[in-house]
């Protein structure tokens, strides 16, 4: 299994974000992840394309662009052009699911489909086959350093079970990330339930050393594929 490392710049400090990225790229990052709010999907505010666009120049890592916006179309054309190479969405916050998916991948990026922790993954059934990733909230979305819910580890389990039947299938590969609360203590039991892509922001931005908590994230990761 090739694991991922997703650092969220909603941790970052936001004055020096250039800095930030190229510092948590540089300390072992693979990609970064770009959580967009909109204070109606999820009661907080944060950035947008304009920002996307800023940072590009800092890095070669795909953008993975989490949109927690309410409607959600409008936005993906102005991402695209930022650079986003990913653009995950919520269902219920797309009148059509599946129009969306297609509006993501008609303008050059891979499509995510991001559920809550209550979000029924039955929303795959239809759409596998223009899914390039599936995101899995570990928390209610909306913040960073919140705790991980446990319970959700039986949805990422279920999800990697209908990634692998289709891959099988179709020879087709999914990503499948987790968002919220992973941390060094935690990662090889998220990675244990089936995530490929890890997601985190208070774990590494919080720390001074980015590059000491992504390397102790690997090892836990290592030690994983090793038994
Ligand atoms: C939460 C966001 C996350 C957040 C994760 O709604 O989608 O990406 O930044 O932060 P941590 O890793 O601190 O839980
Ligand atoms: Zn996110």
């Amino acid at each position: 299994m090739i694991f991922r490392i997703a650092p969220s710049i909603l941790s970052a400090d936001f004055a020096r974000l250039g800095e930030e990225v190229r510092n948590v790229i540089a300390a072992g990052g693979d990609l970064i992840h770009f959580d967009v709010m909109d204070n109606h999907y999820v009661p907080n505010l944060t950035i947008g394309p304009m920002v996307c666009k800023a940072i590009r120049p800092h890095i070669r890592v795909p953008i993975d662009v989490h949109l927690m916006v309410r409607p959600v179309d409008r936005l993906i054309p102005d991402f695209a052009r930022a650079g986003a190479d990913v653009i995950s969405f919520h269902p219920e916050a797309s009148e059509h699911v599946d129009r969306t998916l297609s509006l993501i991948r008609d303008h050059g990026c891979k499509a995510g489909l991001a559920f809550n922790p209550t979000t029924s993954l039955n929303y795959l059934d239809q759409a596998m086959s223009r899914i390039d990733l599936v995101l899995i909230m570990l928390v209610n979305p909306g913040f960073s350093g919140q705790l991980f819910i446990p319970e959700v580890l039986n949805k990422l389990r279920d999800a990697r079970q209908r990634i692998n039947i289709y891959s099988a299938r179709t020879g087709r590969q999914i990503h499948l990330e987790v968002d919220g609360g992973v941390k060094s203590s935690n990662i090889a039991q998220i990675a244990e339930a089936g995530a490929d892509t890890f997601v985190a922001g208070s774990a590494i931005f919080n720390q001074s050393d980015y590059q000491q908590v992504i390397y102790e994230m690997r090892c836990a990761l290592v030690s994983l594929n090793e038994k």
